[in-house]
């Protein structure tokens, strides 16, 4: 086992382009993230010094440690490697002084869940993750608009989602394209400066906008009023040109239905946890 190289990418790639029905992203993404100083990324090797396991690790916060991308060459899969890169990945964590590893994987995929189960992890949350076309959504009350929300919003919102359903079943924490870690008022009070907070009579979003992409990566609202919210993100995304709006929110059963009713597509994320 050793840190990856940028010679190691091009070789990575050949077996990281269809791991799935919906294809990688690794194969895309490897030679960035050897470069990037923030990623640690970790092989297993052959007796040729070739790469045929690969983990990625870093820190979300001073505390938080994510592990990514664990994927292990389709011929040497069920040996041990998944499970001594993941180890690895903890200790790195650990050396860095963090106190939690977390990691997310979809809830159809059993090995990966078997796996992190067999290595101590827990399942601390699940997620819908949702994907919407614009224009779609019911809009039962007439068009319902957002608006900007300001500073003076920052402290209603916490304190409404921090008692809320929806913060107790995510477990306080808050997605940022498909990472996930405690979510903290210095997170709002960003999203209120660059202008990505949001409200209605229903509650208060944040979103974040990524090319053609509308992401909503935070939502406080109740059972009763989260369709009015996605209506009004719905007619934001319309105004705004986007193809598609894309939601993580925990699921408490109100919530994926209300993606379901609104015309979304969705599955199931669960969010994974181990105290290192
Ligand atoms: C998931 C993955 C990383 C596991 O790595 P691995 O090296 O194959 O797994 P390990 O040998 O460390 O397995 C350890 C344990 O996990 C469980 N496990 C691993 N693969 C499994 C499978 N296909 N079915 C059921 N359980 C499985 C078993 O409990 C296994 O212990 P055992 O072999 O003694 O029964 C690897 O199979 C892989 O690359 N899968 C495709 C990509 C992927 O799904 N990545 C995870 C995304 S979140």
């Amino acid at each position: 086992m050793r840190e990856a190289r940028a010679e190691d990418a091009p070789g990575i790639a050949d077996w990281t382009r269809e791991t799935f029905e919906w294809g990688d992203y690794v194969a895309g993404s490897i030679a960035e993230w050897i470069e990037d100083r923030s990623r640690h990324v970790l092989v297993a090797v052959d007796t040729e010094d070739i790469p045929k396991a690969m983990a990625v690790v870093r820190m979300l916060s001073p505390y938080e440690g994510w592990l990514s991308a664990a994927r292990v060459r389709p011929d040497s899969q069920r040996q041990g490697l998944g499970s001594l890169l993941n180890d690895a990945s903890v200790e790195w964590i650990r050396s860095r002084g963090g106190r939690v590893a977390r990691l997310a994987t979809e809830d159809v995929n059993t090995a990966a869940r078997s796996q992190v189960e067999k290595l101590g992890y827990r399942k601390v949350s699940t997620w819908v993750y949702a994907e919407i076309e614009p224009g779609t959504a019911p809009q039962p009350f007439g068009p319902e608009k957002l608006k900007p929300a300001g500073r003076s919003d920052v402290d209603p919102a916490w304190i409404y989602w921090s008692t809320s359903e929806l913060y107790e079943t995510g477990r306080g924490l808050k997605p940022e394209q498909w990472t996930w870690r405690r979510g903290t008022v210095a997170d709002l009070e960003q999203a209120a400066r660059n202008q990505q907070l949001y409200t209605n009579p229903a509650g208060w979003v944040a979103l974040e906008r990524i090319d053609q992409e509308l992401e909503v990566t935070w939502v406080a609202t109740s059972p009763n009023d989260f369709p009015r919210l996605v209506a009004g993100i719905d007619t934001l995304g319309s105004e705004w040109g986007v193809s598609e709006i894309s939601y993580h929110v925990p699921q408490t059963g109100w919530s994926g239905e209300a993606l379901l009713r609104a015309g979304a597509e969705v599955s199931e994320i669960l969010v994974y946890a181990k105290a290192v």
